[in-house]
């Protein structure tokens, strides 16, 4: 799971020669310490590492020696860093995997387009839940005591997107609970929902339309996109 996402992210650094990766909701940084980027940014409000972890993670990984980390929520980050941080140098690639549900992605995405490059990508996680249960809202979610498998509601961001924003494409890749691409190419095919049409679509509508709705793809549809 994590492993395609981590290849994923790394062929497209390899072959794009990218310089600048954001991810946002680093966890323990399963994915952030193992990329090789020249220059690495991590935005968690908790991260579940110290000092001693990420000197360790360099002897593993030379590019770990630049990474710059904001412990915060992503909405500060935004508000207080990233102007300055992406002034010069704008971003080449995000991983959005921060609080997963469709208003904070989705002021992820939007907020990180503000500061990608014309050429660069954003990748979504947890786009694609495969039950209800995983599709809880975070209340309810901490309610159960964090128990399973959480996706929260992403899959309303990638709705959003594709009906509201007519300069991006989007479309979901069919691995590691769907992992969502969203590029400043214009989209060939898009949704015509309203916010409140999305706020109130469930689990069910999501279940029955899910292909067409997504822009479902399968792996090998992201290596022929991007050329790589
Ligand atoms: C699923 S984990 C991230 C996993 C990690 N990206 C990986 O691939 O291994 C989600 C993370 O999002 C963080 N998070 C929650 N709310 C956030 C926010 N408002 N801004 C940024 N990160 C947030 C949580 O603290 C948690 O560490």
């Amino acid at each position: 799971m994590a492993d395609e996402r981590k290849q994923l992210i790394q062929d497209i650094i390899n072959k794009k020669k990218y310089t600048t990766y954001l991810e946002i909701g680093v966890f323990a940084g399963g994915v952030f310490f193992p990329v090789r980027a020249k220059r690495k940014i991590a935005v968690d409000p908790e991260f579940t590492f110290g000092k001693f972890k990420r000197r360790k993670k360099i002897l593993k990984n030379l590019s770990n020696l630049n990474a710059r980390y904001y412990e915060m929520p992503s909405d500060d980050f935004f508000n207080q860093h990233a102007g300055q941080l992406f002034k010069d140098n704008a971003v080449d690639i995000c991983l959005v995997d921060g609080m997963h549900e469709y208003e904070y992605a989705l002021r992820d995405v939007e907020n990180t387009l503000h500061y990608l490059q014309q050429d660069g990508v954003i990748i979504m996680h947890d786009c694609n839940p495969q039950t209800a249960a995983a599709a809880i809202s975070f209340e309810e979610w901490k309610n159960k005591n964090y128990e399973g498998n959480w996706n929260g509601d992403v899959w309303k961001t990638i709705l959003h997107l594709r009906s509201l924003r007519k300069d991006i494409t989007v479309f979901v890749l069919d691995v590691d609970y769907g992992l969502g691409i969203v590029c400043k190419r214009p989209p060939e095919d898009t949704l015509s929902f309203t916010p409140a049409q999305i706020r109130n679509f469930t689990y069910d509508d999501l279940a029955k339309n899910r292909q067409q709705w997504l822009n479902l793809k399968p792996i090998e549809y992201f290596y022929r996109f991007f050329n790589l």
